[in-house]
């Protein structure tokens, strides 16, 4: 099949890179000119596993394409993705400025009948949108081209998402019609050889579906860090009560480990958006709108303990830091809680020296670039040279078990405040590090 797929953001460029590998014919646009000039390259603008080497091989044999031309992509292809970003407005909701944008432009130029499928995640409501706008494109044109409107939400994990493209759990698909239905079948068969999990519904359930899937999710997790905080007043230990719960299977262990509170690009821009949905059709969404506020407290959980443990003035107090990524596999810092950690700690004076596998080139140049106090080294116990504490945020592999005596050696006080309970409480006290996690009191 040929198809073009508008932005080359992380679910444009993984999307568009799968579809090549199960042989269809894709081109990718974007109106960033560097990016396409690199992405012909092979230079492929974010970390994700296997995605580079797969967008190399397509590029090579032929089936995968950039261009900023979106016109001359059209007219070579029967379907169009569009996947621009839906960045979060000034008001929590979602900006759909993009999208329309692209709409528009697609009703400009089509000279032939099209299946345009929305993947971005856009508020309930957005097909009918695109379809209004690229109809009356055409009315102005005059041009009477038939053309279907479909909604395709995309579940894709940072660090894990050519797997979830290439074996997903399920493709939900929003039609109004048989035709299109078809089309979208036909084109997502190959990626059903073991597991046929293509589900079809109206429109607006799927866009639905979207933001239900993520606000669910990010209520398991703010649920745990809720039971979590209450575990440690109550002299309990949430390690031991996520394994007793997670038992159960309808509640199942997925999902339910708790720590310094979601980040990323989706949860926290999702869940708002949901809550401002529900708000603009009159239901004030209080599940949803306490799911956000217990995850901005839990982002602060572990500055907090810390504060408790060295005092309100952290001046002359610097501390190791492991993980900046919102989590591994990821050089993606959104919403990190280390940005929030760091911040709270620096306003109280303490320094920073940080490592990451992935993210410190995001740190240094975005996230925390107004962070002098913020220093970077190239290996994991080199943070640790004249630190008086470290800190986990981020469970990268290489953070798992690392050489304990090394730590109490090189630190000035032994002590770790773990914001992913990575460790064995009793072993490390046992071994003389003072160690500080989450949902159980030390
Ligand atoms: C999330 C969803 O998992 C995907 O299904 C969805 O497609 C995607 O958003 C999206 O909407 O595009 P992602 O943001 O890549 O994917 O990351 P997750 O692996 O879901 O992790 C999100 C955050 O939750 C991380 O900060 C992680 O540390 C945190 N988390 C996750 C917990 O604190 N506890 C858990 O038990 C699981």
């Amino acid at each position: 099949m040929n198809l073009t797929v508008i932005g080359t953001g992380y679910v444009g460029l993984v999307s568009g890179t799968c579809f090549s590998e199960m042989g269809n014919h894709v081109t990718c646009v974007d109106v960033d000119e560097v990016k396409i000039n690199g992405l012909k390259n092979g230079v492929v603008p974010i970390f994700e596993p296997g995605l580079e080497a797969m967008v190399l091989s397509n590029v090579k044999s032929g089936n995968l394409h950039f261009t900023t031309s979106l016109e001359s992509s059209l007219s070579n292809s029967n379907i169009v993705f569009i996947a621009v970003g839906t960045p979060m407005g000034e008001d929590g909701s979602a900006d759909l400025q993009y999208v329309l944008s692209v709409a528009k432009q697609i009703g400009e130029l089509m000279d032939k009948p099209l299946v345009i499928v929305d993947k971005s995640t856009v508020p309930v409501g957005t097909a009918d949108k695109v379809r209004t706008a690229i109809q009356k494109e055409l009315d102005s044109r005059e041009k009477n081209i038939e053309f279907h409107v479909v909604s395709n939400p995309e579940f894709l994990k940072e660090g894990a998402a050519i797997d979830d493209f290439m074996k997903p759990d399920r493709v939900v698909i929003g039609a109004d019609n048989e035709y299109a239905l078809g089309v979208m079948r036909k084109l997502y068969a190959p990626f059903f050889r073991t597991n046929e999990r293509f589900i079809e519904m109206d429109i607006r359930s799927a866009e639905m579906t979207k933001y239900a899937a993520n606000a669910m999710l990010a209520t398991k997790i703010s649920f745990m860090n809720e039971i979590a905080n209450i575990c440690e007043l109550v002299g309990a230990d949430v390690n031991n009560v996520r394994l007793g719960i997670g038992s159960d299977k309808r509640i199942g262990y997925s999902f339910i480990y708790p720590g310094s509170g979601y980040g990323g690009s989706c949860f926290p821009k999702d869940v708002k958006a949901l809550a401002r949905i529900a708000d603009e059709n009159n239901y004030s969404a209080e599940l949803i709108s306490s799911v956000e506020k217990v995850n901005d407290n839990q982002k602060l959980v572990i500055a907090n303990k810390i504060i408790a443990r060295f005092g309100d003035d952290l001046n002359g107090f610097t501390f190791g830091l492991w993980g900046l990524a919102f989590k591994p596999g990821t050089d993606d810092m959104r919403q990190a809680p280390a940005i929030y950690v760091v911040k709270e700690l620096v306003k109280r004076g303490a320094k920073i020296v940080a490592y990451d596998p992935k993210a410190m080139t995001e740190a240094k140049e975005f996230y925390l670039k107004d962070t002098p106090e913020v220093s970077y080294v190239a290996s994991k116990y080199e943070v640790l040279n004249n630190a008086d504490g470290l800190i986990l945020l981020t469970e990268w592999k290489e953070f798992r078990s690392p050489d304990f005596e090394e730590i109490k050696s090189k630190l000035k006080h032994p002590v770790i405040f773990d914001g992913r309970n990575q460790y064995n409480a009793f072993d490390l006290e046992n071994n003389g590090i003072e160690y500080y996690q989450i949902g159980k009191k030390r």
